[in-house]
């Protein structure tokens, strides 16, 4: 199976019966804390095993925070950015950049837009053939209009594509209002879910493939846990009450 990404959590492997097709763009979305973050990190440090390199752009959480997380966790982080395996790149500077322009003369150009290209030049040069970028909410936040949000998206969709490279691009929404839609769940080629749910006084993390174009694959939810070691996916048992 050398034509499928190993994502770096087994059960979702399994789940997705070998991997993710290569040169696509995956979108996991999850609620706080679902474990968005320690997934991106093992998706990237499985590439890295295998000796390809990996790019983590993280637009809000500081880069140290996720190390901690890795180190918290014993994953080999530190190990694959001194081998320079891993690079980490903290770009929430592109996102606050957009909030300065708002005030000034690029005020109707959109955030993403104005990143591709610095992805682009990222992408090429460090070699990346995983990319992560953790996560893209706050880059799209400041579209008030639907329209102007999934063109956005879309655009940036279309680069990730161009770039010839696996990406995974985390969202943070639980679930979506009445008359909301996630268009980045529509205009991504997979969309995993991680959530939360809450009933009698207990939490149940489940785990769902809403979407993987190209691909059969388990479209059940499955249970899931954080474990000291990562993500550990029950994908073989039904998820019951
Ligand atoms: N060493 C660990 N052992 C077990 N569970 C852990 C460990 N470290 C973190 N966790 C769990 O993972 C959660 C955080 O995971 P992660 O940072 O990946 O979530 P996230 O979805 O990225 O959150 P956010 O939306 O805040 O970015 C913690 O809230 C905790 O429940
Ligand atoms: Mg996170």
């Amino acid at each position: 199976m050398s034509s499928r990404v190993s994502t770096g959590v087994k059960g979702i492997d399994e789940m997705l019966k070998g991997g993710f097709l290569p040169n696509r763009a995956i979108l996991l979305r999850g609620g706080p804390g679902t474990g968005k973050t320690i997934f991106s990190l093992q998706y990237l440090i499985e590439g890295a095993k295998k000796g390809e390199m990996g790019l983590y752009v993280t637009l809000e959480e500081p880069v140290d925070s996720v190390r901690k997380t890795a180190t918290s966790l014993n994953l080999d982080l530190e190990k694959y950015e001194k081998e320079k395996l891993i690079g980490i790149f903290d770009g929430s500077r592109m996102v606050y950049k957009f909030g300065e322009e708002r005030r000034g003369i690029d005020a109707q150009r959109p955030v993403i837009s104005n990143t591709i290209d610095q992805l682009q030049i990222l992408v090429t040069s460090s070699g990346a053939n995983r990319l992560v970028i953790d996560s893209i909410t706050s880059a799209i936040i400041h579209q008030r209009f639907p329209t102007d949000k999934r063109l956005e998206v879309l655009e940036l969709m279309k680069g990730l594509r161009k770039m010839n490279c696996n990406s995974l691009i985390t969202s943070e929404s639980a679930s979506p209002a009445e008359d909301e839609f996630f268009v980045e769940e529509y205009l991504a080629d997979g969309v995993i879910i991680l959530s939360n749910s809450h009933r009698n006084f207990a939490v149940t993390k489940t785990v769902w493939i809403e979407k993987m174009r190209g691909l059969k694959h388990d479209d059940q939810p499955r249970k899931y846990e954080i474990s000291d070691s990562g993500i550990i996916v029950y994908a073989s048992e039904p998820v019951t009450a």
